[in-house]
This record gives structure tokens, C-alpha cells and sequence, in this order.
């Protein structure tokens, strides 16, 4: 399987149109991505966890309205509009360049989720859960601390995306970003 590296500077190709698959209560991806996220949260129920999906698939315009009112929200707080663009681009993708576009990335939460705080998310038992098994599932935790520098996001722990097996295993067990990965396997 071919992976897709989508970034701020790898847009999603002009033309490209997920296959949607229903996951639940709503949410689609990308068909297999959608196959494998029911099996995880299957799984994390039959161990006691609740999991719930927050994002999956979004449409370049519903992209496009997150973005320009995310640029909004900090001009009104008194930013420039260039300080603006920049505070959102640290936690939002521009249109065409989210994962999100492409229905490969699921934004996941659990029961104790802090709508104030999303960054506390890595405390949960949710957030264990996945760290432990995402990539049992080829998910992998797309924006881990640390590692803003290369993927140019902030910390996400609830920005899951899908590579599939066993690419998830190998990047999980060796820390490695989707960036970095793909530069030492060229082929893939
Ligand atoms: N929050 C991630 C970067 C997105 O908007 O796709
Ligand atoms: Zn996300």
C-alpha cells in the first residue's frame, strides 16, 4: 500500500477523492481506514474503554471554514493577520493539506475529555489505551510531543492517522515521525 504523505508541504493531489466507508454515529473515512477504526474501538470497548470519534472526514470546504475562522478568532484577540495565520496554521491544516481531506485521520476522545484543555487528553485512560494499541490497528499518533519541528503541528494526542500494518508497528516502536519514515523507506 502506498502511503500518503500529507503536510504542509504535500497537499493532498488535485483531483483526489476518498473512497467513504461509515465508521459510526456519522463519521466516515477513507474505506479501510474505516474498516480498521471500527475494529480498534471494538477493541477498546471489549477492554473497558470508551472511545469516541470527534473528526474524521472533512470536506476541503469544511477545512477551508475551520482555517479562515480559526485566522478570524485570532484577529479578533488583536493578532496581525500574518501572527494570525501563523497561530492557526500551528493546530489547524490549511485546506487540501489535512489529513482530515483525505478521511485518513480520526480526532479521538474518551469519556473524560476537557473541552478546555485538549492537550490533557494525554492523561486518560483513552489516551493509554491508544498509545498502547493504535498501531495494533495501523493507526499512529500523527503529531507526538517533541516532534513539532518535523511535522510542524503542535502537540495532538488525539490525531490519530492511518498507515496500516505494519507500518504503524514499526513507526511506533521506533518513534518515528510519518516524515521521517517515509525518508528512509523511499519505495514506499
Ligand atoms: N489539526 C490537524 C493538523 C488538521 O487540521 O488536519
Ligand atoms: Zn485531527
Amino acid at each position: 500500500m502506498k502511503i500518503m504523505l500529507i503536510d504542509k508541504d504535500n497537499p493532498i493531489p488535485a483531483g483526489y477523492k476518498p473512497l467513504l466507508e461509515k465508521i459510526e454515529n456519522g463519521y466516515y473515512m477513507e474505506k479501510r481506514a474505516a474498516h480498521c477504526l471500527r475494529a480498534l474501538l471494538a477493541a477498546a470497548r471489549k477492554d473497558g474503554i470508551i472511545i469516541e470519534i470527534f473528526s474524521s472526514y472533512r470536506t476541503y470546504d469544511y477545512q477551508k471554514q475551520l482555517f479562515d475562522g480559526g485566522i478570524q478568532s485570532n484577529l479578533d484577540k488583536g493578532l496581525s493577520y500574518e501572527e494570525a495565520y501563523d497561530k492557526t496554521a500551528n493546530s489547524t491544516a490549511p485546506p487540501g493539506k489535512s489529513e482530515h481531506n483525505a478521511g485518513l485521520a480520526a480526532d479521538l476522545k474518551g469519556e473524560d475529555w476537557d473541552n478546555d484543555n485538549w492537550q490533557k487528553f494525554e492523561d486518560t485512560k483513552a489516551f493509554k489505551w491508544l498509545t498502547e494499541n493504535a498501531h495494533r490497528f495501523g493507526f499512529i499518533l500523527r503529531y507526538p510531543k517533541e516532534k513539532s519541528h518535523i511535522t510542524k503541528y503542535i502537540y495532538e494526542p488525539w490525531h490519530y492517522r492511518y498507515v496500516g500494518c505494519p507500518h504503524a508497528e514499526i513507526m511506533t516502536r521506533k518513534g518515528l515521525t510519518l516524515e521521517e519514515y517515509l525518508k528512509l523507506c523511499n519505495c514506499i
